[in-house]
This record gives structure tokens, C-alpha cells and sequence, in this order.
């Protein structure tokens, strides 16, 4: 118990920001949207823009070599989100559908699910979600369920991965758009018998207590806000990743990562800066534990594709997605 405050302590003080490092940048005109772990350390990558694709990258190897694509999905416009399934294999789930960044119109009989598996890759289309307006974030249940989030309807469908079959399992409203406008619940991940996801438009992460079906077992409770980001706009939450205690969320043109501590809702700012293209437009993460090595968090980046970086009167814009790596614990 000591031990563990103490940790809390010294993070508090030291950690305001901790090192980026670049492990990749794409062109000019890549949108970098979410991204999934293989069990070795590969990262996968969905890019929403120039087309809907899924690249891997290792992130050991040299810049040079490190990246190699997976798929292109000719039928769709864009890749969203991303997820393992079964948790921890090398079975991989992606959305792809016909949104675009340059304009996120409702995209409604287009959001399919897409299946990668390794080694090989071997890709198959799954299923269309007919009902679905956008597909956002992905995540896994259990061994052949997956949950989607749908920014549009504010709502959460369950898509069996064995036969196809979709239905619509969770409404709520701390998971709907408070106006026609923007987008509602856009990252979803499972940890335990609940549901943590951030509604961007409601600038919040908050979490829902599932059972075992993908069901709601009670009311989704608010955790935090992003606009306790300290910077000069109201910053909305993207996807962010789960680990242990914490989440750490995206905060799209903020270019900052915030860590919320999910048991008590405070909130610290722990990497990059609203004027720094060293996390330009962030838009999901996830953490990379093995045993032996510090635990990493990897980020996905628009490249400041839609919000610039003004930096001392300097203006970067549409500088290629990036995959940032940021060291959690040992430095
Ligand atoms: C979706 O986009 C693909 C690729 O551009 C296109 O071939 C297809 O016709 C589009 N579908 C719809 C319903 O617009
Ligand atoms: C930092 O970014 C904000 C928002 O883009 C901008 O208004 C401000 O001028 C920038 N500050 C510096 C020092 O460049």
C-alpha cells in the first residue's frame, strides 16, 4: 500500500511529460486511425486516409524497414477501429466503411467487419452491419464476440465473428451526441466486467458495467473530462487505451495524451504539447506489456491532418500519421 502511494507521488512530481519517440511517419496525406498489438510487439495501423488500409509496423526494427502493408480494402474509404480477438492472439478484427476524414458524413449500409489472421495474413470480410450509421472504435468481448461503437447512434453493437450475426446491445446516454452534431461514443475497450468508453462530443470517458452477453448491467457513471486538458481549447477525447488503473486517452488537435487514474477520475497531462507536432493529433493508443521490458504506450497520430500545429507563428499541417512510442515505467 505504502509502496503504491509513493509511486503515485513521484509520478506527480516528475512525469508532467514524458519522451516521445517517433517510430513512424507516413506521407502527407495519412490519417492514422487506430491500432492493435500482435503478441510480439508488431503494431497494426488502420489509416483512414488516403484509403482504407491496415499496415504493420515493428517497431525494433530500423525506421527504414519497419513498415509493410497488410491490406488494402478496395470495397471501403477508410479503416476505424481495430482488435484482437480473443484477446492476446494473433486473430485480428477491423472496421472499414465509407467515412472519410475530409468529411465525416454518415456512412449508413457501408460499415463492414474485416478479419486478418496470422501468420499468413490471411483477410475475410465478416460481416456488414446493415444498421450501423459509423463504426468507430473495436474491441473484444469474449473468444468470438467483438463490440463497435456507433458515434451516430450513440450506441454499442455486438457482432458474433463465427456467423456474422450483429445486434444492437447497449444505448445509453451518456454514450449519445447531445446535438446532431459531432460524434458520441468513438473508443470502447473491456477490462473486467466493465465498459469504459469516451463520447467525444460529451468531452467524457466514463465506463458501464457489462454482463457476459455485451449487455448493460446497470447506468454508464462519468470518470473524466477532456477538457480538464490545460490548454487553450476544449480539447475532445478520441479512442485511448486501458492498462492496469489507468486510461490514457487521445485528445485529438490537443496533442497531448491524458492519463486518468479510472478508480479515483484525476487526470494528468503525460505527453506532448498543443504546440509540438511530436504527437500531432492524436487518435488512439494502447499499451505494450512483456515481461522483462517496460511497458510501452504506442499512439496512433492524424498527422495534424484536419487541425494545424502553430508553433512560434509556424504553421504544420497534414505532416503524415504517425505511431509514437512513449515509455510508461523504468526510465
Ligand atoms: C464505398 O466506397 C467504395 C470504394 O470507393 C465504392 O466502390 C463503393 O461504391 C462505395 N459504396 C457506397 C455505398 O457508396
Ligand atoms: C500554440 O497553439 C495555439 C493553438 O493552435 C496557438 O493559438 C498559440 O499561438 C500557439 N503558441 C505558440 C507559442 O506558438
Amino acid at each position: 500500500m505504502q509502496s503504491a502511494l509513493l509511486i503515485c507521488v513521484l509520478l506527480t512530481s516528475f512525469a508532467t511529460s514524458l519522451t516521445t519517440r517517433l517510430v513512424h511517419q507516413f506521407p502527407p496525406g495519412t490519417w492514422l486511425e487506430n491500432l492493435a498489438i500482435r503478441p510480439g510487439g508488431s503494431v497494426l495501423v488502420t489509416t483512414l486516409a488516403p484509403d482504407a488500409a491496415v499496415y504493420e509496423i515493428d517497431p525494433s526494427a530500423p525506421r527504414s524497414q519497419s513498415t509493410k502493408l497488410v491490406s488494402k480494402f478496395a470495397s471501403s474509404t477508410g479503416a476505424f477501429g481495430i482488435t484482437a480477438s480473443p484477446e492476446g492472439s494473433d486473430t485480428f478484427y477491423v472496421i472499414t466503411s465509407n467515412s472519410t476524414v475530409n468529411d465525416f458524413t454518415e456512412t449508413p449500409g457501408t460499415n463492414k467487419i474485416q478479419r486478418i489472421t496470422f501468420p499468413g495474413p490471411k483477410v475475410e470480410f465478416v460481416s456488414l452491419v446493415k444498421d450501423a450509421n459509423v463504426l468507430n472504435g473495436l474491441t473484444a468481448l469474449n473468444e468470438h464476440t467483438i463490440l463497435a461503437a456507433d458515434s451516430i447512434q450513440g450506441a454499442v453493437y455486438a457482432i458474433n465473428t463465427v456467423t456474422g450475426a450483429y445486434r444492437k446491445v447497449i444505448t445509453d446516454p451518456l454514450m449519445s451526441r447531445p446535438t446532431a452534431q459531432g460524434l458520441g461514443i468513438n473508443g470502447l475497450r473491456v477490462q473486467g466486467n466493465e465498459l469504459y468508453f469516451t463520447n467525444s462530443a460529451r468531452f467524457l470517458l466514463a465506463k458501464l458495467p457489462l454482463k457476459p452477453d455485451g449487455t448493460a448491467a446497470g447506468k454508464a457513471v462519468k470518470i473524466s473530462s477532456s477538457k480538464t486538458v490545460p490548454i487553450a481549447r476544449q480539447e475532445q477525447y478520441d479512442d485511448f487505451a486501458t492498462d492496469q488503473n489507468h486510461a490514457y486517452a487521445t485528445t485529438m488537435g490537443g496533442n497531448v495524451i491524458q492519463e486518468v487514474d479510472i478508480c479515483t477520475g484525476q487526470t494528468r497531462l503525460i505527453a506532448g504539447n498543443l504546440n509540438s507536432t511530436s504527437i500531432a493529433e492524436p487518435t488512439s493508443a494502447q499499451v505494450f506489456r512483456t515481461y522483462g521490458r517496460p511497458a510501452t504506450l504506442f499512439i496512433t497520430t492524424g498527422g495534424a491532418y484536419v487541425i494545424p500545429v502553430y508553433q512560434n507563428g509556424q504553421k504544420y499541417q497534414n505532416i503524415g500519421g504517425q505511431l509514437v512510442a512513449v515509455q510508461l515505467d523504468g526510465e
